[in-house]
C-alpha cells in the first residue's frame, strides 16, 4: 500500500476534517504514551499537559485570504499547515528538546519543519518550538499522509503567548505602538526568568 496525500476528489470539507481529526487523535495518543515514558525517566511530568483543536472553517479562510492562496482544497492540503494543531506545555526549556527528540525518534510522526522561535523568538516576542508533521492515516484503502502541526511551550511561554493571544492576536482591537513593544518587554523578560529558572533547575539534576 502506498503513501500518498489526501485525494480530496469526490470529498466534502466534513469528510476533510473528520481525516484531520483521526491524524490529530491518533498522534495526541502517541504523545500521551511519550508523557507517561518521560514521566518515568525522569522521574517528573517533563509534559504537563496536552491539547488539541481542529481549526474552524472560518479561521481555515481567514487564514487563506490572509495568504492569498486559492480557495479549493489542493491550496487547503498543500499550504494549510495547522489544520490539526497539538499544544504541549513543559515545565522547563531543556523539556522542549526532550520531548522535540522523541518526537524525531518515533515512526508515526514524520518531520517536515521544524519552526524554532526558542532559539530565535518573533519579532512580536513569541517563543515556543514548532514541529510540521505529517502521520498516515487510513482512508478506504488507502493511507494518506495528513500534515499536523504540533506546538512544544514551557509553561511561561504558554503563559505570555495565551496573554497576548487574548489581547491582540487574531482579534480586531489593534494594540497601540506603544502597547506592542511593551508586549516584546514583557515577552524578553518573561523569556529571562525563564532561562535562569531552567538554569537553576539543571544544577540540581542529579
Ligand atoms: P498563523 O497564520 O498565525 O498560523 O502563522 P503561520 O502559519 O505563518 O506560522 P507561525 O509559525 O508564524 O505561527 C504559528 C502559530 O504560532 C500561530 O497559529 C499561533 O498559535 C502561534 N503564534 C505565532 N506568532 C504568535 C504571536 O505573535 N502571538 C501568539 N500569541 N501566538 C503566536
Ligand atoms: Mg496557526
Amino acid at each position: 500500500m502506498s503513501l500518498v496525500p489526501i485525494d480530496v476528489k469526490e470529498k466534502n470539507f466534513q469528510t476533510l476534517m473528520l481525516i484531520y481529526e483521526q491524524a490529530m487523535l491518533q498522534v495526541k495518543r502517541k504523545l500521551e504514551s511519550f508523557q507517561t515514558s518521560l514521566k518515568e525517566f525522569y522521574n517528573y511530568d517533563v509534559i504537563n499537559n496536552i491539547n488539541c483543536r481542529i481549526k474552524t472553517p472560518e479561521s481555515i479562510i481567514n487564514k487563506m485570504k490572509k495568504k492569498n492562496y486559492d480557495l479549493n482544497y489542493k491550496e487547503l492540503i498543500g499550504n494549510v499547515n495547522d489544520i490539526a494543531g497539538i499544544r504541549i506545555v513543559c515545565p522547563f526549556k531543556t523539556d522542549i528538546f526532550k520531548i522535540k527528540d522523541t518526537i524525531e525518534e518515533d515512526s508515526l510522526i514524520e518531520i517536515l519543519q521544524i519552526k524554532d522561535y526558542v532559539h530565535k523568538p518573533k519579532k512580536t516576542g513569541y517563543s515556543g518550538f514548532h514541529i510540521i508533521g505529517q502521520t498516515p492515516v487510513n482512508i478506504g484503502d488507502t493511507i494518506a499522509q495528513v500534515k499536523i502541526e504540533i506546538q512544544i511551550r514551557t509553561m511561561a511561554m504558554d503563559f505570555w503567548s495565551t496573554v497576548e493571544h487574548k489581547i491582540k492576536y487574531k482579534a480586531k482591537n489593534k494594540l497601540s505602538k506603544f502597547d506592542s513593544m511593551k508586549m516584546i518587554h514583557y515577552a524578553k523578560i518573561i523569556n529571562k526568568v525563564d532561562t535562569k529558572i531552567t538554569k537553576i533547575n539543571s544544577k540540581y539534576l542529579g
